[in-house]
């Protein structure tokens, strides 16, 4: 059964002809009943509201065929769950969630939730993975931008691509990520960096601070100083990504081994010598150690078969790096 709140929410979005929030709270209790395990009303549930949005705009995603290419469409099935992340960032993602699912509460008070974030950090560290999360947590459509096409292919025009981006994100409510975010973002200061880019960063600093959607803007990047300082001014929140710590590099080995870990696992030069790795290394160390298992009819990985490829990911990484 609906909680109470969820109930008065209901009836308060429909006679505040919020068909969005409406949704978005219908689609909450939806999830609700597929954890009670009441999975064949959880998808009753489902299958009216996405019969009704049909109904009420038979468009959705229509993109202006200009925009095609530069937009990625998708519904990410990502769970919280399958992020490893230290304390502070769960905490943030999971306050842009609680914030967006109570967000008729806070406007009732004269707020808005958290909805312009700022994600940055070195390649592999999750920053498009939590744009999955959060969209999939959301029950919301996953648009990215791809900033850099954006940017170069149609240099003359971006500043018009961004606007009608901005439009699509005022129409069609999602969460939209602007990711290689620094291809727009460059330090304005920088003279190499002079006239057209200037004109795109100062169109994108507008759009972001006019925008009144209820659409969550991700942007991330992992060039902080490329970044300038008036864009950060813009978002709600901005969060630091990092390669893990000893901690999450072993919940990350120990998550995507899964049942294929050795009960007597030997830990100390496994984490040793994962240091310094991203997430993303160390996640395809383990899946290519589950490979050769696989491939070898073994069942199970011990430290020593870890190793291997980590090693293996190290001389990668190292050779990209020289
Ligand atoms: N915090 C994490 N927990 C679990 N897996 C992770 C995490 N971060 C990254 N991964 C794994 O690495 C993959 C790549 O990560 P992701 O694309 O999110 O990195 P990114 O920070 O966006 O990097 P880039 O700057 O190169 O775009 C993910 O699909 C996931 O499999
Ligand atoms: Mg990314």
């Amino acid at each position: 059964m609906a909680t109470a709140e969820q109930i008065k929410s209901l009836i308060r979005s429909r006679f505040s002809d919020d068909s969005e929030r409406f949704y978005s709270i219908a689609l909450q209790v939806a999830a609700h009943e597929a954890r009670q395990g009441h999975t064949a009303l959880a998808h009753d549930i489902r299958d009216l509201i996405d019969a009704e949005r049909k109904k009420k705009s038979p468009h959705i995603i229509a993109f202006p065929k200009n925009l095609q290419g530069l937009v990625l469409t998708e519904e990410p099935s990502t769970p919280i769950t399958a992020m490893v992340t230290p304390n502070i960032i769960r905490e943030r993602l999971n306050r842009v969630l609680h914030e967006y699912r109570q967000q008729g509460k806070l406007k009732s008070h004269g707020l808005r939730h958290r909805r312009k974030i700022l994600l940055i950090g070195p390649p592999g560290t999750g920053k498009t993975m939590s744009a999955k999360v959060l969209a999939n947590e959301l029950h919301l459509q996953l648009h990215t931008i791809q900033v850099d096409r954006l940017v170069t292919k149609f240099m003359g025009e971006t500043s018009a691509k961004l606007r009608q981006i901005f439009d699509l994100i005022q129409q069609e409510h999602g969460v939209y990520l602007f990711d290689e975010f620094d291809a727009i973002g460059g330090d304005r200061s920088l003279n190499n960096e002079v006239g057209e880019m200037r004109r795109v960063l100062n169109a994108f600093l507008q759009f972001i601070e006019q925008d009144t959607s209820d659409s969550l803007i991700i942007a991330a990047t992992n060039n902080p100083n490329l970044l300038d300082r008036a864009l950060f001014r813009r978002f709600d929140d901005v969060l630091y990504y990092e390669n893990p710590e000893i901690e999450e590099r072993k919940s990350l080995i120990a998550n995507v081994l899964g049942t294929f870990i050795v009960s007597r696992f030997s830990w100390k030069q496994v984490l040793q010598e994962s240091a310094g790795l991203s997430y993303s290394e160390i996640d395809h160390s383990c899946r290519d150690a589950i490979k050769n298992a696989i491939l070898a009819d073994r069942k199970k990985i011990s430290a020593k078969q870890l190793l291997i490829t980590i090693k293996e990911r190290k001389g990668t990484h190292q050779g990209i790096r020289v």
